[in-house]
């Protein structure tokens, strides 16, 4: 692949579209692992038709979704290289540059999105922000996927007890880790483009993911049992490459983020609706059995999920989790 990134120097652009389309072109590229119908997938081809559209082409964002030209661990890299420009990875996956974003895998430490947003935008958030910058990362925004479901073949999962002696797909994170392996479940951590065949190998027993991931890559069809847990949440950080970002002009910076200002807004909402329309498709195809877990249960998983904080604060200390909306400690 050619590299075409022209014009990024510093320098004054005119603020009118018109005159933007007569500079040179700024191409974007932005890799990222799902498919396009899913919340992510989709809120980055409307990102990149705004951008075309408000600057009549200067500026192109040529998305590339399905890890077709970066896998999960690979396109962290290719950012840094400056081989592309933006990627999205689950926030889980930025926990190997700075393991103390793993507070977002703590288990039940958000109740819904809004709590994650609220979080994110407080000083302790934008703390965790600015640590991305000593990796030369920037942070353009936070998009949803939603919260976490267990899915596995083996039997219903109702107390964490069931999840005993079970082969479980993670992300890669510590937390995630832990929050198994205190279930007694075995953690693997798998590229999500693996998952589908991973399962259908039988390498691994179960997996967690949101629903619009699991349908998206048709999981549930290799899956027998369901259990609607919500017990994290999945989220992306839209990063860029510092260094790239200071060479783009003022006016392209600003649009840049005004956009994804807006965007953002759309992919929660997206990111609700998909969630809730594939609930009700999963309880529509009766191709699997689906136990929600009760108050009770709920409030025995996160009994039974404390030492999973205790982990945290011994490896990364209590700011981050002080700050939590339900306080664990
Ligand atoms: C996963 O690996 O399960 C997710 O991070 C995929 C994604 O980007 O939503």
């Amino acid at each position: 692949f050619l590299t075409i990134l022209i014009g990024c120097q510093q320098q004054t652009y005119p603020t009118d579209n018109e005159q933007l389309s007569h500079e040179e072109q700024i191409v974007i590229r932005f890799s990222h692992v799902v498919g396009e119908n899913t919340p992510k997938g989709m809120a980055a081809i409307k990102f990149a038709e705004l951008i075309k559209e408000r600057s009549n082409g200067h500026v192109e964002i040529q998305v590339f979704p399905n890890g077709v030209l970066y896998k999960d661990g690979e396109e962290m890299n290719a950012l840094l290289r400056g081989d592309i420009q933006m990627i999205a990875p689950a926030i889980s996956k930025i926990t190997t540059f700075v393991p103390e974003w793993s507070v977002m895998d703590l288990p039940y430490a958000f109740k819904n999105a809004q709590e994650v947003h609220t979080y994110v935008e407080s000083e302790v958030g934008q703390s965790l922000m600015k640590r991305l910058n000593k990796h030369n990362l920037i942070s353009m925004g936070v998009w949803d996927s939603g919260f976490k479901q267990l899915s596995n073949s083996i039997r219903p999962i109702q107390n964490l007890t069931d999840l005993q002696g079970l082969r479980m797909r993670i992300m890669p994170s510590d937390i995630l880790a832990e929050q198994f392996s205190i279930a007694g479940a075995y953690p693997r951590r798998i590229d999500f483009n693996t998952v589908f065949h991973q399962l259908q190998k039988g390498n691994v027993d179960g997996q967690e993911n949101t629903l619009t991931n699991i349908t998206s890559k048709n999981l549930h069809s290799l899956q027998d049992y369901l259990t609607i847990s919500n017990h994290g949440y999945l989220g992306y950080l839209l990063l860029m490459n510092n260094e790239f970002w200071n060479s783009l002009p003022k006016n392209v910076q600003e649009l840049l983020i005004d956009t994804l200002e807006e965007v953002q807004k759309w992919e929660w909402q997206q990111a609700e609706n998909l969630s809730t329309e594939r609930l009700q498709e999963m309880e529509a195809c009766q191709c699997i059995q689906i136990h929600y877990l009760t108050e009770e249960e709920i409030e025995d998983w996160e009994n039974a999920f404390k030492p999973v904080y205790d982990y945290y604060a011994e490896n990364y200390g209590f700011k981050y989790i002080e700050a939590l909306p339900k306080n664990q400690f």
